[in-house]
């Protein structure tokens, strides 16, 4: 058997395969090679400047960490379960590429603080990147609530029709949440950007390097304050996660009210043939698989979650090998996320909207009943709950004859209520209901209009 060059010193025979096979995670750890080796330059610089290491072997590290990372970008170097993790691949082909100067660069250093490092690097790009995308959906929700701030559909409550709303209102209740979702990413993007660096495996090193240095090279806002916290600390990750679950719980709503408005039941939006799928069995298919697997990846992101907080939770201070589970979780909640937020920005910008089955749809439901009965209120002074029995009954009418509360005449209405008058048909219209509802925050199209240029000053 063969002995790990990288730290067989004190074995006498070589790990089991099944060893080396449970202990490896190169195969998807490789993907912080670029945080890796920005990190190595860091340390390198720093030890430099304290002058641990010579100027000879540090520009020799600089140089063969450079050629490194292109050699990995090229898909050049090949990889080696043998060496573990893409730490140990690095610093291997460093050797290979520099010789016995490669040694030096782990001078003040493990992997303990060095992978601490790599990750919150990694997911504090991943954070960028994902606020970059909703940035993206939120500008194509407030495109499609401006091409329609004042289409009218029936806004729902328990599924049922409740009142007429504005389509661009319903655009930037998402724009709201996905703000928050920001806002999230950045509180997190905050805790996560202290450096890990130089706390070596545990306890700190006995050499005098600057831990500052490094945190300022690095873009980290400062060192972490305890180096047992900074080498087994994963909250970032699981606060990282928490967000993404929290996102994707929120993109979830939308991918359903886009499933629910696809439908022919609904039929309010046609989604593109490049955003729709066919069925292998029944040609007249046009499915919105997209949105439904936008829905259902939610699932693998909460789980991710879940995950690596069980991961954590048992573990004793300061390292310990479980902590190498932390990163399949995130990575595999970062693409889940990454591609459900593209697919819905892509779907959402050439979605088409059907006015007519949304005006169809406030034909059923009586969605201005509420407008009745707040007009009972302040024309006859009739108390709230004595205008809704009274709106009640008129529904009843309605129901029955099969027409809207507007088709009702004045005559029926007076049988209900004596005292009502010609000018109750003025806000029984879907329009007039929506351009009512002025209370900040509300359903009207003008409000909806200043909504949307706000939400533009503040989010793109
Ligand atoms: N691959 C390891 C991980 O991801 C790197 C740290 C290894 N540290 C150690 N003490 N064996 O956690």
């Amino acid at each position: 058997m063969k002995k790990s060059k990288m730290w067989g010193g004190r074995f006498a025979a070589g790990p089991a395969d099944i060893m080396e096979r449970i202990n490896a995670s190169i195969e998807f750890d490789q993907r912080l090679f670029k945080q890796d080796i920005a990190c190595s330059k860091a340390h390198v610089k720093m030890l430099l400047d304290q002058c641990i290491i010579s100027g000879d072997d540090g520009s020799k590290i600089l140089n063969g960490l450079d050629q490194i990372l292109v050699e990995i970008e090229t898909g050049k170097l090949q990889f080696q379960v043998e060496l573990e993790d893409i730490h140990l691949n690095i610093e291997s082909r460093l050797k290979e590429l520099i010789g016995d100067a490669a040694g030096r660069l782990h001078t003040a250093r493990s992997r303990n603080d060095q992978v601490a490092t790599d990750f919150r690097l990694w997911v504090r790009d991943t954070v960028d990147q994902l606020d970059l995308q909703l940035r993206d959906l939120q500008a194509a929700l407030i495109a499609q609530g401006e091409s329609h701030f004042d289409t009218l559909l029936p806004g729902l409550t328990h599924l049922q029709p409740a009142q007429p709303i504005t389509f661009g209102h319903h655009m930037l209740a998402y724009v709201e949440m996905l703000g928050r979702d920001r806002s999230r990413l950045s509180d997190c993007r905050k805790r996560l950007n202290e450096c890990p660096l130089g706390s070596a495996a545990l306890a700190g090193t006995s050499f005098p390097v600057d831990r500052n240095a490094t945190a300022l090279l690095l873009g980290f806002d400062r060192p972490m304050l305890n180096s047992l916290d900074a080498v087994s600390a994963r909250d970032f990750a699981a606060e990282f996660l928490s967000v993404a679950a929290i996102t994707a719980v929120n993109l979830s709503r939308f991918a359903e009210e886009i499933v629910l408005w696809a439908s022919p039941q609904f039929g309010f939006v046609e989604l593109s043939d490049s955003f729709s799928t066919g069925s292998s069995i029944m040609p007249q298919k046009r499915n919105p698989d997209a949105a439904e697997l936008a829905r259902g990846k939610t699932g693998r992101i909460l789980g991710a979650l879940q995950a690596l907080l069980v991961v954590i939770k048992g573990l004793p201070l300061a390292y310990a090998k479980d902590l190498q589970e932390d990163k399949e979780p995130v990575f595999d909640a970062a693409d889940s996320l990454t591609l459900v937020i593209a697919a819905l920005t892509g779907m959402l910008g050439d979605m088409k909207i059907n006015k007519d089955a949304m005006v169809a749809a406030l034909e059923e439901g009586f969605p201005t009943a509420t407008d009745l009965a707040d007009w009972l209120v302040r024309e006859l002074d009739l108390p709230f709950r004595d205008a809704h029995h009274v709106t009640g009954v008129l529904v009843r009418s309605a129901e029955i004859k099969g027409c809207g509360l507007a088709d009702l005449s004045l005559s029926e209405m007076q049988k209900v209520e004596k005292r009502i008058n010609d000018s109750v048909f003025s806000v029984l219209s879907f329009e007039a209901s929506a351009a009512s509802r002025t209370s900040f925050g509300g359903t009207a199209p003008q409000l909806v209009c200043e909504a949307l240029a706000a939400a533009k000053e503040r989010y793109l």
